[in-house]
């Protein structure tokens, strides 16, 4: 039996659209933030008399339960019946990332409960065929994940960036909806890809924007993350805006929170938005300006939390 607890990651620049759908290797390279305080703890114990999935106190049905099982199958094919029980303290799948924790954390735990050894980038490789953003969680920081050239994968995993205390940056997130979201990360994907004119535009571009936030982290220069990050999200929604039918993860609160990002810049607050699969609102800012971002996004959604940089995961047998 082990336990892992892993925290999620936001994207700073995006990952949407795979150029493998088998082994998920990303069309982009991306690169994430992960967070504190919000975590997921997943135990595994293999051998038991049959499988068993657990989320959030309930038996796992149907697809999630058979994506965890999967997953277990790729770390150790022909594996013993397994328990899996993991507990997230936070929203799951709402946009808050459960699925960059959740399957980092299981490939963590399963990893130790099998004593398999493996490097960062190893247990990265397997998390990102869970879901792709888990490959990010692998560490605690800024973290890349190189999109790689090769075709088995084998050099499309997280990269560590930066430590958690390289750089004191908050995320205030203001929940729209905590509801489960209408259209999967993955459907959405594949519908991008068949039917958005705009998605070849997104895939040559990029890079620029992840060498821009990269060196805006190294160099702790918000402004030049927050500009990469926009753009970045931007693009992202353009892509599925232009889908047919079209995904519309938006809100009109989220809209009013992105007016009220703008309004803030413009009061000298030095503060950015992002936003993922889901009508939530990520703002990225100094810990100096984090309360009167909270304020502000206060106005527009109950549910605000103020998050820092998170750390490692953390395995224990
Ligand atoms: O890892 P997935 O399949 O849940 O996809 C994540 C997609 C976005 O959150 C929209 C962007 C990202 O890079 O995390």
């Amino acid at each position: 039996m082990a336990t892992a607890t892993v925290h999620p990651n936001i994207a700073l620049v995006k990952y949407w659209g795979k150029r493998d759908r088998d082994l998920n290797l990303p069309s982009t390279g991306s690169l994430s933030m992960t967070l504190s305080h919000f975590a997921t703890k997943t135990s595994v114990v293999f051998g038991v008399d049959h499988d068993e999935v657990i989320i959030n106190g309930e038996e796992a049905m149907g697809r999630p339960a058979a994506r965890v099982l999967k997953h277990l199958d790729l770390i150790q094919p022909g594996r013993a019946p397994a328990k899996v029980v993991s507990t997230n303290n936070f929203p799951t799948a709402a946009g808050l990332a459960s699925s960059s924790s959740g399957f980092a954390a299981l490939t963590l735990a399963a990893l130790k409960a099998l004593n398999i050894d493996h490097t960062p980038a190893q247990a990265s490789i397997l998390a990102r065929q869970g879901s792709g953003s888990a490959a990010r969680s692998i560490w605690g920081g800024f973290v890349e994940w190189r999109r790689g050239v090769k075709e088995d994968g084998t050099d499309s995993h997280g990269l560590h960036v930066a430590p958690p205390d390289h750089w004191d940056l908050n995320m205030v997130i203001a929940v729209v909806d905590k509801g489960q979201k209408s259209v999967g990360s993955t459907e959405g994907m594949l519908r991008t890809m068949a039917t958005s004119p705009m998605y070849s535009a997104w895939v040559s571009s990029w890079q620029r924007d992840l060498d821009q936030a990269r060196q805006g982290i190294l160099d702790q220069d918000l402004t030049m993350v927050g500009r990469a990050m926009e753009a970045s999200t931007l693009k992202m929604f353009a892509t599925m805006f232009t889908s047919t039918p079209p995904i519309r993860y938006w809100r009109p609160a989220s809209v009013a929170i992105q007016d009220e990002v703008a309004k803030l810049r413009q009061d000298g607050i030095n503060c950015w938005w992002t936003m993922d699969a889901g009508p939530n609102v990520k703002v990225l800012c100094e810990p100096e300006d984090a309360p009167a971002v909270a304020d502000a996004l206060e106005h527009h959604v109950e549910d605000v939390h103020t998050l820092a940089v998170g750390g490692h995961p953390v395995v224990e047998d």
